[in-house]
């Protein structure tokens, strides 16, 4: 069977990366979750001073940034990729609330998002992947054969990361978590570079009353079928 690149965008807390990694597992293909790469910036940026909740040193950040270095590393025993900034494992560290509450700004500068697309592209080249993020079908790889739009309503994805929160051990309110997703639904779709939008040849997916079981099944379907188109 050909390969054939799967771009999965849609707003925060859609479950996107629940069915990237679905995807990726049914397909063998690489699933790549472009979400944690800007939260890996914003964690360097709040390490290093550059970005507080009173405070941001947008110009300093944009000279280190040669000096970040991101690698997915897999891991066997959970069976997905790990975030990696300069060879440390911080995939727990990216998740928190005050990552979430940083990372729209981060992911606003421009350098950045150069920087991270070369990246994601390189990893594309030889297609079987599943990336998921805001500008996959229509930045990065504008030519996948096969993009997925999510979305779902404010108030049940925030209830989803809500969960998901207070499952780590977090100390979060729904209302806070809640806010943090309307205000990052704003700044992505509202931003001067790459604004999160639906590409014209998506498929649009809201998964609101769905369960994880039917969205997958649907989407696997469709992904096979796309994938027999191609071969
Ligand atoms: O998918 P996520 O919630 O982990 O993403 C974190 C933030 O990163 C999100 O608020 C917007 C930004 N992002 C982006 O601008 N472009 C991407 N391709 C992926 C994420």
């Amino acid at each position: 069977m050909r390969k054939i690149t799967i771009a999965i965008d849609g707003f925060s807390s859609t479950g996107k990366s629940t069915l990237a990694k679905q995807l990726a597992k049914a397909l063998g293909y690489i699933y790549v979750d472009t979400g944690a790469m800007y939260r890996a910036i914003t964690l360097f940026a709040m390490q290093n001073g550059f970005i507080s909740a009173s405070s941001e040193n947008i110009e300093g950040l944009v000279e280190q940034l040669t000096n970040i270095n991101l690698k997915f590393v897999f891991n066997e025993s959970l069976g997905f990729s790990e975030m990696y900034l300069n060879d440390e494992n911080v995939e727990k560290e990216i998740r928190t609330l005050e990552v979430s509450r940083n990372v729209s700004r981060i992911a606003e500068i421009e350098q950045v998002r150069i920087k991270l697309v070369d990246l994601q592209q390189k990893m594309g080249v030889e297609k079987g992947i599943v990336m998921d993020g805001r500008d996959i079908g229509t930045v990065v790889f504008p030519d996948a054969e096969l993009k997925i739009f999510m979305t779902a309503s404010p108030e049940k994805r925030a209830y989803r990361r809500y969960k998901e929160l207070l499952d780590r051990g977090d100390k979060v309110t729904y209302e806070d978590v809640l806010e943090n997703v309307e205000k990052r639904d704003y700044i992505d779709s509202h931003r001067e570079f790459s604004p999160l939008k639906r590409a014209t040849n998506a498929v649009g997916f809201d998964n609101s009353d769905m369960g994880l079981k039917e969205q997958f099944e649907r989407m696997h379907n469709h992904a096979l079928r796309v994938i027999m188109k191609e071969a």
